[in-house]
Formats: structure tokens, C-alpha cells, sequence
């Protein structure tokens, strides 16, 4: 078998243990993404302690970034959603997975801001308007964080999503919601000015807001999803008993 399979195997596999961890289960049910403004309420320094011990338990780092990076990473966020938008392919791509939501997957209107929300750091451009109301706040309150790791290899990005979901899972517990950022990663140039933000310590994974949610207001819904059995394929749990 080829290193390269071996690393496929390795990335498909999963342990099913029936019956483990509820409490996560239940926090990702509560868990979505919230892109309106955070409120004018500071995050505990204690739970940006804690979810940085969650992304580092799952091998991935969290750099929070002070105030001079974030005005750096204002400026090339917009730059990257500038060189997204202007490539007819990655926005064919964006089009494609958010706007099928009757189907199971996708963002339907209501989880999309109805006006640009007033953040420091622009969030992505869906190229269609939502219908979530957005109140007048904001986000200063708001921190960002880097996460990002020492590699730049297949099974360290899969560590990172691992570190990704410990870290936002915490997060969720605790409070805090976050806001992926993740046109700064897939914009070659971008990227390179996150690698210069970590004094060139490691590779940029994705950039996170992370806040505490306007209480005042209504979120928005849960998005669409595939049933597990559509996601899932479980064949090989069978083969493997026999
Ligand atoms: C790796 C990754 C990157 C993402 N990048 C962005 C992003 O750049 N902008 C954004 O608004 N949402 C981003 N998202 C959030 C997804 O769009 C979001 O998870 C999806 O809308 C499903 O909604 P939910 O989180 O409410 O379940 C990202 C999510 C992941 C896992």
C-alpha cells in the first residue's frame, strides 16, 4: 500500500463507540454559526484559557491576535474576499455548497446577515443577501485568534480540523461564539501575511472571531443536515467483526 493510501485509510477511519460522550453531542446540537456583531460584553480571559487548551489538547495552537493584528488582518481579510470575488470559480464553488438548502446542506437566507454586519474584520461575501436582522453594534468587543500549527501537510490539516472542533465545542459551553474566517487561508497571499503575523512560527489553519452573542436577540436557525447515513459509511464496521 502506497504512503499515500495508507494516509486515505488512516483519514477515513473512525472509532464508533456507542453510547460516549453525550455532553458533546449535546453541545453540538446547540452549536451554530452566529454572524451578527458580539455584544458589547467582554470574553471571560478564563474561557479564552480554556478553549486554548482545547485546540492545544487536539495538537493545534491558538494565537490570539492583539490590536495591531487585528487592523493587519481587517485589511487583508478584505483583500482576500476582493481576490475571491473576482474568481468566477471559487465563487461558482461558494454558490454551489450554500445555496442548496433544500437539498440538506447549504446556508439557507435566514443564517446570512440582511446588511454587511459592522465588524471590525469583514466577514465573507456570500454574494446574495440573507434576511438575519442585524442590530447597529460593533464587534469591538470581539477577539481573534489564529489557529495554526507546524505543518503544512494532509494529516495535519485534518489535526487542525480536529483542534477546530475541541476548540469550538468548548467554546459553545462556555458561551462564546465564533465565527470562522476562511478566505485569509485560501488566498495563496493572504495566507502569507498570517505567516508573518506568526513571525513565521507555523502555518495559518483559519482565523476565528470569537464573542459572546447579542443576548437581546434571536439567533439565527440551525442549518440543514445530511442524515448520518448519508455522511457516514459504516461497511467497513461490519467487514471488520466478521
Ligand atoms: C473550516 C471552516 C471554514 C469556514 N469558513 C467560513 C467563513 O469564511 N465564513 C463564514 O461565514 N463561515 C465559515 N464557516 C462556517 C460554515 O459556513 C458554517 O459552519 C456553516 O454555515 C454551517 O452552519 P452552522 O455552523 O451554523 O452549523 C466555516 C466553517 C468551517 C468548518
Amino acid at each position: 500500500m502506497s504512503q499515500q493510501s495508507q494516509l486515505t485509510t488512516a483519514l477515513a477511519e473512525a472509532a464508533v463507540t456507542a453510547g460516549h460522550a453525550p455532553s458533546v453531542h449535546n453541545t453540538q446540537q446547540v452549536r451554530h454559526t452566529d454572524r451578527r456583531p458580539v455584544s458589547d460584553e467582554p470574553v471571560p480571559p478564563s474561557a479564552i484559557e480554556e478553549i486554548t487548551r482545547a485546540v492545544t489538547t487536539e495538537g493545534g495552537r491558538l494565537q490570539i491576535l492583539d490590536r495591531d493584528q487585528v487592523l493587519e488582518l481587517a485589511a487583508t481579510a478584505g483583500h482576500a474576499d476582493t481576490v475571491e470575488a473576482e474568481d468566477p470559480e471559487l465563487r461558482a464553488e461558494l454558490a454551489y455548497w450554500t445555496s442548496r438548502a433544500g437539498e440538506g446542506t447549504g446556508l439557507p437566507a435566514e443564517v446570512l446577515p440582511a446588511q454587511p454586519a459592522q465588524t471590525t474584520v469583514p466577514g465573507r461575501d456570500f454574494g446574495r443577501p440573507g434576511s438575519l436582522p442585524v442590530g447597529p453594534g460593533h464587534d469591538r468587543m470581539a477577539v481573534y485568534a489564529m489557529l495554526h500549527g507546524d505543518e503544512d501537510e494532509r494529516d495535519s490539516w485534518l489535526r487542525a480540523g480536529e483542534a477546530l472542533s475541541a476548540g469550538w465545542l468548548t467554546a459553545t459551553r462556555l458561551g462564546v461564539s465564533v465565527v470562522p474566517l476562511s478566505a485569509v487561508v485560501e488566498v495563496e497571499g493572504t495566507r502569507q501575511t498570517l505567516r508573518q503575523l506568526l513571525a513565521g512560527l507555523g502555518f495559518p489553519y483559519l482565523v476565528l472571531r470569537l464573542g459572546i452573542a447579542d443576548p437581546a436577540h434571536a439567533g439565527p436557525p440551525h442549518t440543514p443536515r445530511l442524515s448520518a447515513a448519508q455522511v457516514v459509511d459504516t461497511s467497513a464496521v461490519g467487514g471488520r467483526q466478521g
